[in-house]
Protein backbone atom coordinates (compact mmCIF):
# COMPACT_ATOMS: atom_id res chain seq x y z
CA UNK A 1 0.00 0.00 0.00
CA UNK A 2 1.26 3.32 -1.06
CA UNK A 3 0.73 5.98 1.05
CA UNK A 4 1.93 9.12 -0.49
CA UNK A 5 2.75 10.50 -4.27
CA UNK A 6 4.06 13.73 -4.75
CA UNK A 7 3.23 14.25 -8.71
CA UNK A 8 4.43 16.52 -11.17
CA UNK A 9 7.09 18.46 -9.59
CA UNK A 10 10.89 18.56 -10.91
CA UNK A 11 13.02 17.05 -8.79
CA UNK A 12 16.55 18.09 -7.89
CA UNK A 13 19.02 16.28 -6.45
CA UNK A 14 23.01 17.43 -5.66
CA UNK A 15 23.47 15.79 -9.59
CA UNK A 16 20.53 15.80 -11.29
CA UNK A 17 17.03 17.65 -11.92
CA UNK A 18 14.07 15.67 -13.79
CA UNK A 19 10.31 15.94 -14.04
CA UNK A 20 8.86 12.71 -12.27
CA UNK A 21 6.50 11.47 -9.00
CA UNK A 22 7.28 9.79 -6.08
CA UNK A 23 5.82 7.12 -4.80
CA UNK A 24 6.40 7.03 -0.27
CA UNK A 25 5.65 4.29 1.82
CA UNK A 26 6.53 3.54 5.32
CA UNK A 27 8.40 7.07 5.29
CA UNK A 28 10.78 5.57 2.67
CA UNK A 29 10.83 6.42 -0.93
CA UNK A 30 9.46 3.29 -2.90
CA UNK A 31 9.07 4.56 -6.32
CA UNK A 32 10.43 7.40 -8.78
CA UNK A 33 8.50 7.36 -12.13
CA UNK A 34 6.07 8.94 -14.34
CA UNK A 35 2.65 8.76 -14.34
CA UNK A 36 2.22 7.16 -10.60
CA UNK A 37 -1.20 6.76 -9.00
CA UNK A 38 -2.20 4.43 -6.53
CA UNK A 39 -5.94 4.19 -5.40
CA UNK A 40 -6.39 5.31 -1.78
CA UNK A 41 -2.78 6.62 -1.63
CA UNK A 42 -2.84 10.55 -0.71
CA UNK A 43 -1.74 12.93 -3.84
CA UNK A 44 0.18 16.22 -3.76
CA UNK A 45 0.29 17.79 -7.20
CA UNK A 46 3.67 19.70 -7.55
CA UNK A 47 2.95 21.04 -10.77
CA UNK A 48 5.31 24.06 -11.42
CA UNK A 49 7.17 23.38 -8.00
CA UNK A 50 10.45 21.98 -7.09
CA UNK A 51 10.80 18.56 -4.94
CA UNK A 52 13.63 18.08 -2.98
CA UNK A 53 15.44 16.68 -0.41
CA UNK A 54 14.78 18.16 3.02
CA UNK A 55 17.86 19.51 4.15
CA UNK A 56 20.15 18.80 6.77
CA UNK A 57 21.28 21.18 9.33
CA UNK A 58 24.38 20.13 10.80
CA UNK A 59 25.44 22.77 13.41
CA UNK A 60 22.58 23.88 15.82
CA UNK A 61 23.11 24.41 19.25
CA UNK A 62 19.67 23.91 21.13
CA UNK A 63 18.29 24.56 24.72
CA UNK A 64 22.68 25.07 25.38
CA UNK A 65 24.05 26.83 28.50
CA UNK A 66 26.06 29.25 27.57
CA UNK A 67 27.72 31.80 30.08
CA UNK A 68 24.86 33.06 31.96
CA UNK A 69 22.22 32.57 29.21
CA UNK A 70 20.68 29.42 27.69
CA UNK A 71 20.41 29.41 23.96
CA UNK A 72 16.78 30.16 23.38
CA UNK A 73 15.46 27.69 21.26
CA UNK A 74 14.22 24.43 23.18
CA UNK A 75 14.39 20.87 21.34
CA UNK A 76 11.10 21.56 20.69
CA UNK A 77 10.81 24.94 19.30
CA UNK A 78 14.58 25.08 17.64
CA UNK A 79 13.50 21.57 15.44
CA UNK A 80 9.56 23.02 15.13
CA UNK A 81 11.09 26.27 13.49
CA UNK A 82 13.58 23.72 11.12
CA UNK A 83 10.42 21.88 9.94
CA UNK A 84 9.62 25.37 8.61
CA UNK A 85 12.65 26.32 6.78
CA UNK A 86 12.41 22.87 4.98
CA UNK A 87 14.82 21.27 7.69
CA UNK A 88 14.57 17.74 8.33
CA UNK A 89 17.51 16.49 10.64
CA UNK A 90 19.55 19.00 12.43
CA UNK A 91 22.77 17.80 14.57
CA UNK A 92 22.98 19.10 17.65
CA UNK A 93 26.45 19.27 19.61
CA UNK A 94 26.53 17.21 23.63
CA UNK A 95 28.57 19.07 24.97
CA UNK A 96 30.90 16.38 27.22
CA UNK A 97 31.01 17.55 30.96
CA UNK A 98 34.34 17.40 32.64
CA UNK A 99 35.29 13.89 33.83
CA UNK A 100 32.32 12.80 31.46
CA UNK A 101 32.00 10.13 29.26
CA UNK A 102 31.10 10.64 25.39
CA UNK A 103 28.46 8.35 25.11
CA UNK A 104 27.23 9.46 28.42
CA UNK A 105 27.06 13.14 26.93
CA UNK A 106 24.73 12.42 24.56
CA UNK A 107 22.62 9.61 26.21
CA UNK A 108 21.83 12.78 28.15
CA UNK A 109 20.65 15.32 25.58
CA UNK A 110 18.84 12.25 23.56
CA UNK A 111 16.62 11.87 26.78
CA UNK A 112 15.45 15.54 26.68
CA UNK A 113 15.51 15.78 22.83
CA UNK A 114 13.07 12.78 22.42
CA UNK A 115 10.34 14.07 23.31
CA UNK A 116 10.43 17.35 22.40
CA UNK A 117 11.86 16.77 18.64
CA UNK A 118 10.22 17.67 15.40
CA UNK A 119 12.44 16.70 13.29
CA UNK A 120 14.91 14.11 12.85
CA UNK A 121 17.96 14.65 14.77
CA UNK A 122 21.63 13.71 15.41
CA UNK A 123 24.46 14.57 17.48
CA UNK A 124 27.98 15.58 17.60
CA UNK A 125 30.06 15.51 20.58
CA UNK A 126 31.96 18.52 22.28
CA UNK A 127 34.68 17.30 23.71
CA UNK A 128 36.09 19.24 26.44
CA UNK A 129 38.09 16.40 28.72
CA UNK A 130 40.10 14.40 26.52
CA UNK A 131 41.41 12.01 29.31
CA UNK A 132 42.90 9.10 27.98
CA UNK A 133 39.62 7.28 28.99
CA UNK A 134 38.09 9.32 26.33
CA UNK A 135 40.63 8.58 23.82
CA UNK A 136 39.95 5.26 23.96
CA UNK A 137 36.33 5.90 23.80
CA UNK A 138 36.46 6.84 20.47
CA UNK A 139 35.85 3.46 18.54
CA UNK A 140 32.50 2.97 21.30
CA UNK A 141 31.27 6.67 19.88
CA UNK A 142 31.34 5.65 16.30
CA UNK A 143 29.78 2.52 16.87
CA UNK A 144 27.18 4.03 18.70
CA UNK A 145 26.46 6.05 16.12
CA UNK A 146 28.24 9.50 16.94
CA UNK A 147 30.68 9.81 15.12
CA UNK A 148 31.92 12.82 15.09
CA UNK A 149 33.55 15.34 17.41
CA UNK A 150 34.01 19.07 17.96
CA UNK A 151 37.45 20.61 19.76
CA UNK A 152 36.78 24.42 20.25
CA UNK A 153 40.49 26.42 19.88
CA UNK A 154 38.69 29.04 21.80
CA UNK A 155 36.57 29.49 24.86
CA UNK A 156 37.54 29.00 28.41
CA UNK A 157 35.81 26.63 29.68
CA UNK A 158 35.35 24.83 26.92
CA UNK A 159 39.35 25.00 24.73
CA UNK A 160 41.39 22.50 24.37
CA UNK A 161 45.38 22.99 23.66
CA UNK A 162 47.12 22.29 20.40
CA UNK A 163 48.65 18.93 21.77
CA UNK A 164 45.05 17.47 22.58
CA UNK A 165 43.27 18.40 19.13
CA UNK A 166 46.65 16.41 17.93
CA UNK A 167 46.18 13.63 19.94
CA UNK A 168 42.42 13.39 19.03
CA UNK A 169 43.31 14.01 15.08
CA UNK A 170 45.34 10.71 15.57
CA UNK A 171 42.97 8.48 17.39
CA UNK A 172 40.64 9.99 14.40
CA UNK A 173 42.48 8.45 11.82
CA UNK A 174 42.42 5.05 13.52
CA UNK A 175 39.12 4.57 15.00
CA UNK A 176 36.93 6.33 11.99
CA UNK A 177 36.04 9.32 13.68
CA UNK A 178 35.75 12.84 12.04
CA UNK A 179 37.33 15.96 14.52
CA UNK A 180 35.71 19.05 13.86
CA UNK A 181 37.54 22.44 14.94
CA UNK A 182 35.83 25.87 15.75
CA UNK A 183 39.20 28.00 15.25
CA UNK A 184 40.19 30.83 16.81
CA UNK A 185 43.25 31.87 18.32
CA UNK A 186 42.32 32.88 21.71
CA UNK A 187 45.75 34.27 23.02
CA UNK A 188 45.10 37.07 20.09
CA UNK A 189 41.90 37.60 21.13
CA UNK A 190 42.59 38.34 24.65
CA UNK A 191 45.36 40.68 24.09
CA UNK A 192 43.00 42.39 21.63
CA UNK A 193 40.15 42.35 23.76
CA UNK A 194 42.22 43.82 26.87
CA UNK A 195 43.53 46.40 24.75
CA UNK A 196 40.42 47.23 23.49
CA UNK A 197 38.32 47.72 26.50
CA UNK A 198 41.36 49.63 28.36
CA UNK A 199 40.85 52.07 25.50
CA UNK A 200 37.03 52.02 25.75
CA UNK A 201 36.48 50.88 22.82
CA UNK A 202 32.99 48.24 24.15
CA UNK A 203 30.87 48.49 21.02
CA UNK A 204 29.66 45.41 19.23
CA UNK A 205 32.02 46.85 16.34
CA UNK A 206 34.69 45.81 18.76
CA UNK A 207 33.35 42.39 18.86
CA UNK A 208 34.98 42.09 14.90
CA UNK A 209 37.94 43.76 16.09
CA UNK A 210 38.86 41.64 18.96
CA UNK A 211 39.04 38.74 16.51
CA UNK A 212 39.33 39.78 12.75
CA UNK A 213 40.35 37.96 9.64
CA UNK A 214 43.59 36.94 10.64
CA UNK A 215 42.86 35.62 14.19
CA UNK A 216 40.83 32.81 12.67
CA UNK A 217 42.97 31.96 10.14
CA UNK A 218 46.23 31.45 11.96
CA UNK A 219 43.81 29.02 13.73
CA UNK A 220 42.76 27.12 10.45
CA UNK A 221 46.24 27.16 9.50
CA UNK A 222 47.00 25.37 12.44
CA UNK A 223 44.66 23.30 12.42
CA UNK A 224 44.59 21.88 8.65
CA UNK A 225 48.59 21.48 9.37
CA UNK A 226 48.29 19.10 12.38
CA UNK A 227 45.27 17.38 10.56
CA UNK A 228 48.04 16.91 7.67
CA UNK A 229 50.50 15.53 9.93
CA UNK A 230 48.65 12.60 11.10
CA UNK A 231 46.74 13.02 7.41
CA UNK A 232 43.49 13.10 9.44
CA UNK A 233 40.71 14.41 8.07
CA UNK A 234 38.90 17.48 9.38
CA UNK A 235 36.30 19.75 9.24
CA UNK A 236 36.23 23.36 9.96
CA UNK A 237 32.92 24.92 11.09
CA UNK A 238 31.72 28.15 10.54
CA UNK A 239 34.39 29.48 8.52
CA UNK A 240 33.95 32.50 7.84
CA UNK A 241 37.71 34.18 6.72
CA UNK A 242 39.29 34.19 3.57
CA UNK A 243 42.27 33.26 3.97
CA UNK A 244 41.36 30.22 5.86
CA UNK A 245 39.55 29.19 2.92
CA UNK A 246 42.69 29.66 0.90
CA UNK A 247 44.47 27.41 3.32
CA UNK A 248 41.92 24.59 2.81
CA UNK A 249 41.60 24.93 -0.84
CA UNK A 250 45.45 24.60 -0.69
CA UNK A 251 45.36 21.45 1.17
CA UNK A 252 42.36 19.96 -0.75
CA UNK A 253 44.44 20.58 -4.15
CA UNK A 254 47.16 18.42 -2.04
CA UNK A 255 44.91 15.69 -1.65
CA UNK A 256 44.38 16.18 2.36
CA UNK A 257 40.91 15.49 3.57
CA UNK A 258 40.30 18.81 4.76
CA UNK A 259 36.45 19.88 4.97
CA UNK A 260 34.33 23.48 5.73
CA UNK A 261 31.61 24.75 6.14
CA UNK A 262 30.14 28.42 6.36
CA UNK A 263 26.90 29.34 7.50
CA UNK A 264 24.54 31.96 5.91
CA UNK A 265 25.26 34.58 8.17
CA UNK A 266 28.50 34.54 6.90
CA UNK A 267 27.12 35.32 3.47
CA UNK A 268 24.56 37.55 3.43
CA UNK A 269 26.14 39.93 5.50
CA UNK A 270 29.20 41.68 6.04
CA UNK A 271 30.90 43.24 9.46
CA UNK A 272 29.09 46.37 8.76
CA UNK A 273 26.61 45.35 10.66
CA UNK A 274 28.58 45.56 13.91
CA UNK A 275 28.33 49.33 13.34
CA UNK A 276 24.59 49.37 13.24
CA UNK A 277 22.23 50.16 16.37
CA UNK A 278 21.19 46.41 16.75
CA UNK A 279 24.88 44.92 15.68
CA UNK A 280 25.20 43.15 19.01
CA UNK A 281 22.32 41.02 17.89
CA UNK A 282 24.81 39.89 14.95
CA UNK A 283 27.55 39.00 17.21
CA UNK A 284 28.70 35.31 17.15
CA UNK A 285 31.93 33.86 16.65
CA UNK A 286 33.67 33.92 14.70
CA UNK A 287 32.82 37.14 14.17
CA UNK A 288 31.00 38.18 10.11
CA UNK A 289 34.04 39.25 8.25
CA UNK A 290 34.65 42.23 5.18
CA UNK A 291 33.40 42.15 1.64
CA UNK A 292 36.43 40.27 0.84
CA UNK A 293 35.59 37.12 2.41
CA UNK A 294 32.21 36.94 2.18
CA UNK A 295 33.03 36.99 -1.82
CA UNK A 296 35.92 34.38 -1.12
CA UNK A 297 33.26 31.89 0.59
CA UNK A 298 30.73 32.02 -2.17
CA UNK A 299 33.89 31.46 -4.49
CA UNK A 300 34.51 28.23 -2.24
CA UNK A 301 31.50 27.03 -2.26
CA UNK A 302 30.88 27.21 -6.19
CA UNK A 303 34.47 25.43 -6.20
CA UNK A 304 33.79 22.86 -4.21
CA UNK A 305 35.84 24.17 -1.42
CA UNK A 306 33.42 24.80 1.14
CA UNK A 307 31.23 21.48 0.95
CA UNK A 308 28.23 22.08 3.69
CA UNK A 309 26.08 25.46 4.78
CA UNK A 310 24.81 24.94 8.26
CA UNK A 311 23.62 27.37 10.60
CA UNK A 312 25.35 27.45 13.78
CA UNK A 313 22.10 28.55 15.42
CA UNK A 314 22.02 29.86 18.67
CA UNK A 315 20.03 32.46 19.28
CA UNK A 316 19.31 34.62 22.64
CA UNK A 317 16.93 36.94 23.55
CA UNK A 318 17.00 40.94 23.15
CA UNK A 319 17.52 41.31 26.59
CA UNK A 320 20.77 39.06 26.81
CA UNK A 321 22.41 40.37 23.80
CA UNK A 322 21.57 43.55 25.51
CA UNK A 323 23.57 42.53 28.89
CA UNK A 324 26.55 43.60 26.46
CA UNK A 325 25.25 47.03 25.30
CA UNK A 326 28.29 49.02 27.22
CA UNK A 327 30.74 45.89 26.56
CA UNK A 328 31.16 43.80 23.83
CA UNK A 329 32.78 40.77 25.65
CA UNK A 330 29.69 40.33 27.88
CA UNK A 331 27.50 40.03 24.90
CA UNK A 332 26.24 35.99 24.37
CA UNK A 333 27.73 34.68 21.01
CA UNK A 334 25.70 33.34 18.52
CA UNK A 335 23.16 33.95 16.04
CA UNK A 336 19.91 32.23 14.55
CA UNK A 337 19.28 30.88 11.23
CA UNK A 338 17.89 27.17 11.64
CA UNK A 339 14.47 28.38 9.90
CA UNK A 340 16.54 30.38 7.27
CA UNK A 341 19.39 28.32 6.12
CA UNK A 342 17.19 26.33 3.12
CA UNK A 343 15.00 29.16 1.98
CA UNK A 344 18.07 31.56 1.75
CA UNK A 345 20.27 29.47 -0.10
CA UNK A 346 17.52 28.17 -2.19
CA UNK A 347 16.50 31.67 -3.22
CA UNK A 348 20.20 32.43 -4.24
CA UNK A 349 20.03 29.68 -6.37
CA UNK A 350 16.94 31.07 -8.03
CA UNK A 351 18.69 34.59 -8.08
CA UNK A 352 21.86 32.79 -9.92
CA UNK A 353 24.01 32.99 -7.40
CA UNK A 354 24.88 29.11 -7.39
CA UNK A 355 22.42 26.21 -9.28
CA UNK A 356 19.78 24.94 -7.52
CA UNK A 357 22.12 21.25 -7.69
CA UNK A 358 24.53 22.72 -5.91
CA UNK A 359 22.59 24.40 -3.42
CA UNK A 360 20.87 20.79 -2.53
CA UNK A 361 24.50 19.56 -2.30
CA UNK A 362 26.10 21.79 0.11
CA UNK A 363 22.55 21.81 2.40
CA UNK A 364 21.56 18.17 2.23
CA UNK A 365 23.78 15.34 0.50
CA UNK A 366 27.22 16.32 1.58
CA UNK A 367 26.27 16.91 5.42
CA UNK A 368 24.80 13.20 4.73
CA UNK A 369 27.69 11.75 3.17
CA UNK A 370 30.35 13.57 5.38
CA UNK A 371 28.67 12.82 8.60
CA UNK A 372 27.53 9.33 7.92
CA UNK A 373 23.74 9.15 7.36
CA UNK A 374 23.66 9.05 3.41
CA UNK A 375 22.14 7.56 1.11
CA UNK A 376 18.80 7.33 4.16
CA UNK A 377 19.25 11.31 4.69
CA UNK A 378 20.08 13.65 2.09
CA UNK A 379 18.91 12.48 -1.67
CA UNK A 380 16.04 11.72 -3.47
CA UNK A 381 16.46 8.01 -4.15
CA UNK A 382 14.91 5.09 -3.92
CA UNK A 383 15.52 3.76 -0.40
CA UNK A 384 15.93 6.99 0.96
CA UNK A 385 13.68 8.55 3.64
CA UNK A 386 10.98 10.77 2.82
CA UNK A 387 12.16 14.06 3.78
CA UNK A 388 10.88 15.80 1.10
CA UNK A 389 10.56 20.05 1.08
CA UNK A 390 8.20 21.38 -2.22
CA UNK A 391 9.29 24.48 -2.92
CA UNK A 392 7.29 26.99 -4.93
CA UNK A 393 9.71 29.34 -6.90
CA UNK A 394 7.87 32.51 -6.93
CA UNK A 395 6.44 32.63 -3.40
CA UNK A 396 8.05 35.83 -1.94
CA UNK A 397 8.30 35.94 1.46
CA UNK A 398 9.79 38.76 3.63
CA UNK A 399 11.19 37.71 6.91
CA UNK A 400 10.26 39.39 9.70
CA UNK A 401 10.39 37.61 13.43
CA UNK A 402 6.54 37.27 13.31
CA UNK A 403 6.13 34.68 10.48
CA UNK A 404 9.67 32.65 11.99
CA UNK A 405 8.92 29.64 14.81
CA UNK A 406 11.94 30.21 16.37
CA UNK A 407 11.42 31.48 20.16
CA UNK A 408 13.38 34.28 19.91
CA UNK A 409 12.18 37.96 19.85
CA UNK A 410 14.49 38.88 17.16
CA UNK A 411 15.44 37.93 13.43
CA UNK A 412 18.86 39.27 11.97
CA UNK A 413 17.30 38.05 9.00
CA UNK A 414 14.34 41.02 9.65
CA UNK A 415 13.51 42.69 6.47
CA UNK A 416 15.58 39.87 3.79
CA UNK A 417 13.01 39.11 0.95
CA UNK A 418 13.21 36.06 -0.85
CA UNK A 419 11.87 34.64 -4.15
CA UNK A 420 10.77 31.27 -3.69
CA UNK A 421 9.99 29.60 -0.52
CA UNK A 422 9.36 25.99 0.79
CA UNK A 423 5.36 25.36 0.92
CA UNK A 424 5.38 21.51 2.00
CA UNK A 425 8.01 19.40 4.14
CA UNK A 426 7.65 16.02 4.68
CA UNK A 427 9.50 14.05 7.56
CA UNK A 428 9.77 10.52 6.37
CA UNK A 429 6.36 10.85 4.64
CA UNK A 430 4.81 12.92 7.61
CA UNK A 431 3.48 16.51 6.57
CA UNK A 432 5.03 18.80 9.15
CA UNK A 433 5.02 21.94 7.59
CA UNK A 434 2.25 23.82 5.33
CA UNK A 435 2.38 26.80 3.83
CA UNK A 436 3.66 29.16 7.08
CA UNK A 437 1.96 26.85 9.60
CA UNK A 438 3.87 23.88 11.32
CA UNK A 439 1.37 20.73 11.19
CA UNK A 440 3.35 18.08 12.83
CA UNK A 441 3.74 16.60 16.06
CA UNK A 442 6.97 17.23 19.14
CA UNK A 443 7.96 13.26 19.58
CA UNK A 444 8.16 12.62 15.96
CA UNK A 445 11.92 13.71 15.25
CA UNK A 446 13.74 10.39 15.73
CA UNK A 447 17.93 9.75 17.02
CA UNK A 448 19.63 9.29 13.41
CA UNK A 449 22.90 7.36 14.44
CA UNK A 450 25.00 8.01 11.97
CA UNK A 451 28.13 5.98 10.98
CA UNK A 452 32.04 6.89 10.93
CA UNK A 453 33.98 7.29 8.29
CA UNK A 454 33.12 9.78 6.14
CA UNK A 455 31.77 9.23 2.59
CA UNK A 456 32.65 11.95 0.78
CA UNK A 457 36.03 11.97 -1.82
CA UNK A 458 37.91 14.67 -1.68
O1 LIG B 1 28.95 32.47 18.36
C1 LIG B 1 28.74 31.27 18.24
N1 LIG B 1 29.18 30.67 17.17
N2 LIG B 1 28.08 30.60 19.20
C2 LIG B 1 27.79 29.24 19.22
C3 LIG B 1 28.90 28.39 19.71
C4 LIG B 1 29.95 28.12 18.66
O2 LIG B 1 31.05 28.61 18.78
O3 LIG B 1 29.69 27.42 17.69
ZN1 LIG C 1 31.98 27.29 17.25
ZN1 LIG D 1 28.42 26.45 16.88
Amino acid sequence: MIDLIIKNGTIITASESYLADLAIRGGKIVTIGQGLEHPGAETVDALGKYVLPGAIDAHVHLETPVGAAVSADTYETGTLAAACGGVTTVFDFAVQGKGQGLVEAVEERVKIFKPQACVDFAFHTAITDLTPAVLAEFEKSVTYGVPSFKLYMVYKDLMVDDGVLADALEKSKESGALIAVHAENPALIERRTQRLLAAGKTSAWYHYESRPEFVEAEAIKRAIHLAKAFNAPLYIVHLACKEGLAEVTKARDEGYKIYAETCPQYLNFTNEVYQRKDGRNFVCSPPIKGQESQDALWDGIRRGDIQTVATDHCPFQSFEKDWGKDDFTKIPNGCMGIENLYPYMLGAANRGKLSFNKAVEICATNPAKIFGCAPEKGTIAVGSDADIVIYDPAKKVTISQQNMHSAVDYTIWEGVTLTGYPVLTFSRGQLVYKEGQFVGQPGWGKFVKCRGRNELSN
